[in-house]
């Protein structure tokens, strides 16, 4: 499954950006295009930090001997066996499958390859400009996607803003289901004068 786990612009060229995602500690560098990369931040010769390295020549360089490792986790560059000679395939770290557009970056999570690319929203795609907002909560995860799935607070948590207009009774919720990752949700709330909520939307 592609998850979205950073923005674009937090991954600069020439700086190496740790980042723990879904348990892993990775590190995120830029090689000579601009393309992204990600490894497992721990060099596969003795564990040092990647993230403390350097990137070099699109590379990424560790801190503690000067290996140099491609995107795809392969050492390039031996610097104590000099450039004459070939580095050992047998020392490799773990690299990850990632795709970038839309100002996101998603990484393969789970077993195998992806046979297409991460899913967006369509009606999204040309939109010319956006706002991102990030901070953390600590809390489980779920407790995030279930309240931006809950409208029924608005008007009492969010009265004065999102929620304004004492519009307390809810119709729906109406559910359509697409394919099996993607749904519509979709609720409709009014003041209640009475009137019984609908449990259908069209
Ligand atoms: S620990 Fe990375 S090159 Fe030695």
């Amino acid at each position: 499954m592609w998850i979205a786990i950073l923005s674009s612009r937090e991954v600069k060229r020439g700086r190496p950006y740790r980042v723990q995602r879904m348990g892993e500690d990775m590190v995120f560098w830029r090689d000579g295009d601009g393309k992204i990369m990600a490894l497992r931040n721990y060099c596969p010769h003795r564990q040092a930090l990647l993230s403390q390295g350097k990137v070099v020549n699109g590379l990424i360089q560790c801190p503690y001997h000067g290996f140099e490792f491609d995107g795809a986790g392969n050492v390039v560059h031996v610097p104590a066996m000099g450039r004459s000679q070939k580095p050992p395939s047998y020392l490799k770290a773990k690299s990850y499958t990632l795709y970038e557009q839309y100002g996101i970056v998603w990484m393969w999570y789970g077993p195998g390859q992806p046979e297409a690319p991460p899913k967006f929203f369509d009606d999204l795609k040309d939109l010319e400009a956006y706002a991102e907002y990030w901070e953390t909560w600590n809390i489980s995860f779920l407790r995030a996607v279930e309240n931006q799935l809950d409208g029924f607070h608005l008007p009492f948590v969010h009265y004065n803003t999102i929620g304004r207009g004492n519009r307390t009774l809810i119709n729906g919720v109406a559910l359509k289901q697409i394919d099996d990752i993607t749904f519509v949700w979709h609720a409709a709330a009014e003041r209640d004068v009475g009137q019984k909520p609908k449990v259908r939307l069209d």
